[in-house]
């Protein structure tokens, strides 16, 4: 049977089968880094595990309950597949990606989708660039604005994490995996320490322990 996240959008299974065969189809064309998938997404067809993740679905599924009437960036998107499932999923998204590759094969992934449905035009923007310094100035700041962060454990140096810690009175909320915010933190120190930076810039800080099994989400709100 096929899941819906929203009653009369377009369905979770139906979107990850969709991006999957469209991964598929790129890594078959291009190989696995022309095509900019890597080995990150190109994973996902050589082991059949769909084109979406599990933190995936469990952050499209809170974003749709508790973001309802927010805007929704995710920052690091890759294909942009989390923001083109809650654009189908009635919400208003962008998507920000710096690698020239992956901006390619999400721009493919764009047109391809809405190939399908035509109406994510008007809800996902797919953004080029690095953050923070591509949403300075953006329509995409604001106190309506969300900032999602899943996996961005990138090996961002000291600045950039301090660049990116200093957008985020720019916006409304920001939701991220301490875990995978800039480098990757495995040290539970480490992860507190995250926390405790940005809660001390927030109106309110707290942990989402219960989100996705393995992560570790936390909300901040500014
Ligand atoms: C590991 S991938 C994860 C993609 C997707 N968010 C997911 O979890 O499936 C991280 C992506 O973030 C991009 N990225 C990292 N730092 C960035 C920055 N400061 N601005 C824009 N893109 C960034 C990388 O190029 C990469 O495509």
């Amino acid at each position: 049977m096929r899941r819906n996240l929203t009653p009369g959008k377009v369905g979770i299974d139906f979107l990850d089968g969709f991006i999957h065969g469209a991964i598929n189809d790129a890594l078959a064309k291009d190989g696995i880094d022309t095509s900019g998938l890597y080995q990150f997404y190109a994973v996902r067809v050589q082991k059949r595990l769909g084109g979406l993740s599990e933190y995936e679905e469990h952050i499209a599924r809170y974003a749709i309950e508790r973001c309802a009437g927010r805007r929704v960036v995710e920052i690091g998107t890759g294909l942009g597949e989390l923001p083109i499932v809650l654009a189908l999923n009635g919400m208003t998204t962008a998507g920000v990606e710096y690698d020239g590759n992956r901006q390619r094969a999400a721009m493919a992934l764009h047109e391809r989708i809405a190939s399908c449905f035509p109406e994510i035009l008007e809800r996902y923007e797919f953004i080029r660039g690095s953050f923070p310094e591509t949403l300075s100035g953006s329509a995409w700041t604001g106190a309506d604005v969300t900032l999602l962060f899943t996996n961005v454990g990138a090996g961002w140096d000291a600045d950039r994490t301090g660049r990116a810690i200093d957008f985020f009175t720019n916006v409304g909320e920001i939701i991220l995996d301490l875990r995978l915010f800039g480098v990757v933190r495995e040290d539970a120190a480490d992860r507190e320490e995250l926390f405790a930076r940005i809660a001390a810039r927030a109106r309110t800080a707290e942990l989402l322990p219960d989100l996705s099994p393995g992560c570790y989400f936390a909300r901040f709100t500014f």
